[in-house]
């Protein structure tokens, strides 16, 4: 049985749901894959538990945010730095929300994990679009190990399948639905409805953000795309490169033009090596009944990789809730601890 720590940063609706994961996992984690994840620290932007020698952090599976810092044992002011010099090196999980232009405040405690010999997993795209390469190398020269499925599609296995079910293949271009809420507008437009009341059902199915501004416009897409693009090609792109044309009014005719045509808008992020370099974008495109993701409707995500050896290999579903993105980290967790090789 392999014994580790765990320090998570973030305790909104991932946070959460990973902390409930984990106790609802601990036996089939230990059964079958030797694995007793200590849970040593939660915390959130405004300080934290810690545990003490011996001991996990308390049972927070009922509490909130308000319900951790009303905790008696939350510690005002506690730091992942803190924590990080404090506990035996296990894996650091991170899931907070940070910008994808500068990746703060996730990148700095990233680095300084990784830097201290923990393993990090994140479902946070801030810090990835910012500099995925560079922690990438940072957990190299450390020795230590850095996944971030969750960040690209949540539950659905984009990463991984790029990583390591195309290993040996060139893959050439991406095309990707990576976003559920502009999935679910247009399909719901392609049968009549209005982007006005589509819009609201996504809302009120949690499908879209409270704010859906980064979702409607295309840059949730754009940066998932970024991420995924620099992960296959080993680019340092940014999001500046992404060119972004989200959803608007003006589609709802266009979708259900097509729709009476055979044919479904899809927002598809592409990303296409030409000379050397990638071509990135995010767009609302036209498909026919034969594109590969042509079957992917509604709050679906999906993508597919075109590759010079394995032909079009395209991957579909996974949760996208914070429960899908809580068990892509613990996925990663288990990679990364070696009981399980891709
Ligand atoms: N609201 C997003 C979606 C998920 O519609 O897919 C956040 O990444």
């Amino acid at each position: 049985m392999t014994t580790t720590n765990v320090a998570l940063l973030g305790f909104g609706n991932v946070g959460r749901a990973f902390v409930r994961l984990l106790a609802e996992k601990r036996a089939s984690l230990a059964g079958r894959d030797g694995l007793d994840l200590r849970l040593k620290a939660v915390l959130c932007a405004r300080g934290g538990i810690l545990a003490g020698e011996g001991e996990d952090v308390p049972d927070l599976a009922g509490a909130d945010r308000e319900g951790l810092a009303g905790h008696p044992r939350f510690e005002r002011g506690l730091n992942p730095g803190a924590v990080l010099r404090r506990l035996k090196p296990g894996v650091f999980a991170e899931c907070i929300s940070s910008p994808p232009e500068t990746g703060e405040p996730a990148l700095g405690h990233l680095r300084e994990a990784l830097s201290r010999g923990w393993h990090a997993v994140t479902a946070d795209k801030g810090p990835l679009a910012a500099d995925a390469g560079g922690l990438r190398e940072a957990a190299r020269a450390a020795g230590t190990g850095f996944r971030f499925s969750a960040a690209t599609g949540a539950a659905l296995p984009a990463a991984d399948i790029a990583l390591f079910s195309l290993a040996g293949a060139e893959i050439e271009s991406i095309q990707g639905i990576l976003n559920g809420t502009t999935n679910f507008v247009l399909t719901r437009m392609g049968r009549g409805e209005s982007y006005e009341e589509a819009l609201a059902a996504a809302r009120r199915l949690g499908i879209a953000e409270p704010d859906p501004t980064r979702d409607v416009e295309g840059l949730d897409a754009a940066v998932k795309l970024l991420i995924l693009s620099n992960l296959v090609f080993g680019e340092s792109r940014q999001i500046g490169d992404v060119r972004v044309r989200g959803l608007s009014a003006a589609t709802a005719d266009e979708a259900r033009r097509a729709a009476a045509a055979g044919r479904k808008i899809k927002l598809l992020a592409s990303a296409v090596r030409r000379g050397g370099r990638t071509e990135l974008s995010v767009e609302p495109a036209v498909l026919d009944a034969g594109h590969p993701l042509f079957g992917v409707d509604g709050a679906e995500k999906g993508v597919t990789f075109f590759t010079d050896t394995m032909g079009a290999v395209t991957v579909s579903g996974g949760k996208s809730d914070p429960r899908g993105a809580a068990a892509a980290m613990l996925k990663d967790i288990i990679l990364l601890l070696g009981s399980r090789r891709p």
